[in-house]
């Protein structure tokens, strides 16, 4: 580490995703809760969503993930210097995700550590990383969302059940080159008034899982869905605009936004909101469901693979999630 004033610019130097094998479709669902295809598809936009194997952890997905976001990026593990995995579901709750990928990866000069900031975490180790790059505290940070929320969903509750998804995505920060591309600008927000409206409640210090309250699903996802739907579009609306501005961008030159996958409709509204230039929204939920902080790295990952967007091109990631949390992120690709 070193203390001298710098300002490096920072770029994305690769990206990586990784989805479990198993498909669970709309249909499936509907064989064991009172749901259809119809009501979610109409609803969220969902499909299906992949649900991690036995014996496959959130740690698991986290490095398959981040060696092709390692390969991409031409490094190898050990020359990775930070290493932050954010997510809700840890491996366990110490010691931290990060450090059973930084095992995994056999990436042994690397810090590392987990940020709990739900849907927003990837965007958060996003900003945070970028700032420590910048300063010259770390030649580079390999940061990751990385979810198994099938184990942490209520599976006899439609409300929920049917929306969540498991999977990883990862990307590869450092300092750029001439003439590569660079973090543009970053936001990140809280309000720690809304945390009851979507959490775990059990299965922490607050409420430990005991002999007594074992079977009442205490340590499962909860949500007020529609309060949350309406913090979502204004808050994400609120970020991107924040990134765009500061960014000195217009909504017509930006190539691709790519938002948190919950909910279609969430993603429509952002996107007349913001008045992006049709077909320039990047959606992938269809496929994978709300994976939380994985959701807007795979969908990175799979947008630039997909050539949703090129070299030079501006793009706009941006998140909403629990907390309530919010983010975004303006980047020259
Ligand atoms: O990732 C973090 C951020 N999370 C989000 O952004 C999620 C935001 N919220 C949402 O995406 C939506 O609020 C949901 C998809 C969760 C729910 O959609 P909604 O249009 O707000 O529906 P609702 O909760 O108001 O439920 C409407 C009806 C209810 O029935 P009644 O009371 O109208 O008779 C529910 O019981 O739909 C019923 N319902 C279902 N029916 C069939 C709820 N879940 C289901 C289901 N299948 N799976």
């Amino acid at each position: 580490m070193s203390g001298a004033a710098t300002n490096y610019e920072v770029c994305i130097a690769g990206t990586g995703s990784y989805v479990p094998e198993r498909v669970l479709s709309n249909e499936d669902l509907a064989k064991s809760v009172d749901t259809s295809d119809e009501w979610i598809f109409t609803r969220t936009g969902i499909r299906e969503r992949r649900i991690a194997a036995e014996g496959e952890f959130t740690s698991h997905m986290a490095s398959k993930a981040a060696r092709k976001a390692l390969e991409q990026a031409g490094l190898e593990a050990s020359e990775i210097k930070l290493i932050i995995v954010a997510t809700i579901t840890p491996d366990t709750l110490t010691p931290a995700t990060a450090c059973y990928v930084q095992q995994q990866l056999g990436a042994m000069n690397a810090v590392a550590f987990d940020i709990s900031a739900a849907c927003s975490g990837f965007l958060y180790a996003m900003k945070i990383c970028k700032r420590l790059i910048a300063d010259g505290a770390f030649e580079n940070a390999l940061i990751i969302g990385a979810e198994k929320l099938s184990a942490f969903v209520n599976w006899e509750d439609r409300s929920t059940c049917v929306l969540f998804g498991d999977g990883a995505g990862a990307a590869v920060l450092r300092r750029s080159l001439p003439g590569e591309g660079e973090i543009l600008a970053t936001e990140m927000g809280t309000d720690g008034n809304l945390t009851h409206l979507l959490n775990i409640p059990g299965g922490g210090s607050a409420c430990p899982i005991t002999s007594e309250n074992v079977g009442t699903h205490l340590a499962t996802l909860a949500m007020q869905g529609k309060e949350v739907f309406k913090h979502a579009v204004n808050r994400m609306k609120e970020a991107a605009e924040t990134v765009i501005r500061r960014a000195n961008l217009q909504a017509e030159d930006i190539a691709c936004v790519i938002p948190h996958q919950a909910n279609l409709r969430i993603i429509d509204a952002i996107a007349e909101r913001l008045s992006v230039p049709e077909g320039r929204v990047f959606v992938n939920l269809d496929k994978y469901g709300n994976t939380s902080a994985a959701a807007v790295a795979i969908a990175l990952d799979e947008a630039a693979r997909s050539g949703a967007f090129k070299r030079g091109d501006n793009i706009v990631l941006v998140v909403f999630g629990a907390g309530l949390t919010w983010a975004a992120a303006a980047v020259r690709w």
